[in-house]
């Protein structure tokens, strides 16, 4: 069962495979934005990691990273827990001025994922 460490908030065994952004928001209790419900769009998932980032990426989180002109940052919508990983949540719903998270996203990373190296 890998082990989510969340800086400042606490450690956290996740199901094998968890989409990361539900693991933050069911098993960490943070408040983790994701505006376009988990799918590559918004960015307002985004996390820094700390240490274990995934070496692989999804196309789709590749494609938004780079035109948004982001770096630094991953989207924990295209990311399963499949080892252990310390990140530091850096967008949530507290002081956004959003009036929710956003929609829930689903159980599976969408879109369907390609994977890639990271880049
Ligand atoms: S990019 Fe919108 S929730 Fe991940």
């Amino acid at each position: 069962m890998p082990k989510l460490t969340v800086d400042g908030i606490g450690d956290f065994d996740v199901s094998e495979g968890q989409r990361l952004v539900l693991a933050l928001e069911q098993d960490a209790g943070v408040d983790q934005l994701h505006a376009c419900g988990g799918n590559a769009r918004c960015t307002t998932c985004r996390v820094e990691f700390v240490a274990g980032e995934p070496d692989r990426m999804t196309v789709a989180e590749r494609d938004v990273l780079a035109a948004r002109g982001l770096s630094g940052v991953r989207l924990s919508c295209q990311i399963a827990c499949d080892h252990d990983m310390t990140i530091r949540v850096i967008s949530r719903l507290e002081g956004s001025g959003r009036k929710d998270a956003g929609h829930q996203p689903a159980a599976e990373i969408e879109p369907p994922p390609q994977w890639i190296a990271k880049s």
